[in-house]
């Protein structure tokens, strides 16, 4: 039997591959650029299978450019680099990694949460660079989250994950869902009610045609000026320009970011500047465990689609409508 050739499009630690071995895997290596990596082109026309990240977008003129392609598995929870509808017309599979990295990223929201409510960054500056004179009793003076509001916009399981952490802390917490959960430590609120009311807005959300630019100008307006905002979903959820005047005018107290648009920001990036913005380079799931745990499930994604079975995590599974996958 022939082996199937899959693409892979940037370099994993090989222990995180094992599953594929003995498959044709592909590896793009070198740049680790956001582009589909030009040294794949070559095997387009023959490979069955594409192992993206993230950061790669994949879109309709890619895949028309793949005629044996069987299936696409992202290694990560979000697929908004891919053109889902495009995939499903082709009746091309597209798996992701959910779950596995919910702790990890709730983990990584506390962190910057707590990091930018005790000014966590500027005060180990002013430490590292001489500033630290004396014990200040009225110096880099922070948020109590003992009672503070959390607005979590996007109540699904990292949102969730966030939120008991936060109950922890004896926050309070609303959420933005289209969805109610019954039972919740929560309070479903509308958007602008929790905007308004929270003091610290944390995005998990995914990225769709709705939330682009969900936190504009506009919105940034309706939040307190000692709000902060969190943002561990995805970089275009928020206007970074909006965002950037509304931090420099003082119009909201600070912001953490894991993700950025454009991602990464280019390193002269005003937001680097500001003592109350706090920038990391898109790590929510990144714990060792976790990543290998993703890099599985991607694998286990691919070789369902290779087997014509249906893939553990479809993200389109419209595509299965008019097929029977065993
Ligand atoms: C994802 O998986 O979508 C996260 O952004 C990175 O782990």
């Amino acid at each position: 039997m022939e082996t199937a050739m899959i693409l892979l499009t940037h370099e994993l630690p090989p222990d995180w591959l094992t599953t594929l071995s003995g498959k044709d895997v592909l590896v793009a290596n070198g740049d680790p650029s956001a582009e589909f990596p030009g040294q794949l082109d070559r095997f387009l026309e023959e490979a069955q299978a594409i192992l993206s990240l993230l950061s790669v977008p994949i879109g309709e003129d890619l895949i028309q450019r793949m005629p044996r392609l069987k299936v696409i598995s992202n290694m990560a929870v979000g697929v908004d680099n891919i053109d889902l509808s495009a995939c499903t017309r082709r009746g091309i599979p597209v798996g992701n990694t959910p779950e596995v990295l919910t702790e990890a990223t709730a983990d990584l929201t506390m962190a910057l949460l707590l990091a930018i409510a005790r000014n966590i960054p500027s005060a180990a500056r002013d430490a590292a660079e001489g500033r630290w004179k004396t014990w200040m009793p009225a110096g880099w003076l922070g948020t109590d989250l003992g009672g503070a509001v959390l607005g979590i916009i996007g109540m699904g399981k990292i949102g969730k994950a966030v939120a008991a952490r936060a109950h922890a802390f004896g926050m309070k917490i609303m959420y933005v869902d289209p969805h109610e959960f019954q039972g919740s430590i929560a309070d479903r609120v509308t958007l602008d009610e929790c905007l308004a009311q929270s003091d610290i807005i944390s995005l998990h959300c995914p990225l769709t045609s709705e939330t682009r630019g969900l936190i504009n100008s506009s919105r940034l307006q309706l939040m307190k000026e000692s709000a902060l905002l969190v943002n561990v979903g995805r970089g275009p959820i928020v206007d970074t320009n909006a965002l950037l005047q509304a931090l420099q005018a003082g119009r909201i107290a600070g912001a953490a970011l894991d993700v950025t648009d454009p991602e990464p920001l280019p390193k002269n990036h005003p937001l680097y500047q500001l003592p109350n913005c706090l920038i990391v380079p898109h790590i929510g799931s990144a714990t060792r465990g976790t990543r290998k745990r993703m890099a599985e499930i991607a694998c286990a994604n691919i070789l369902a689609g290779l087997e014509g079975r249906a893939l553990p995590h479809c993200v389109n599974p419209d595509v299965y409508q008019n097929k029977n996958p065993g």
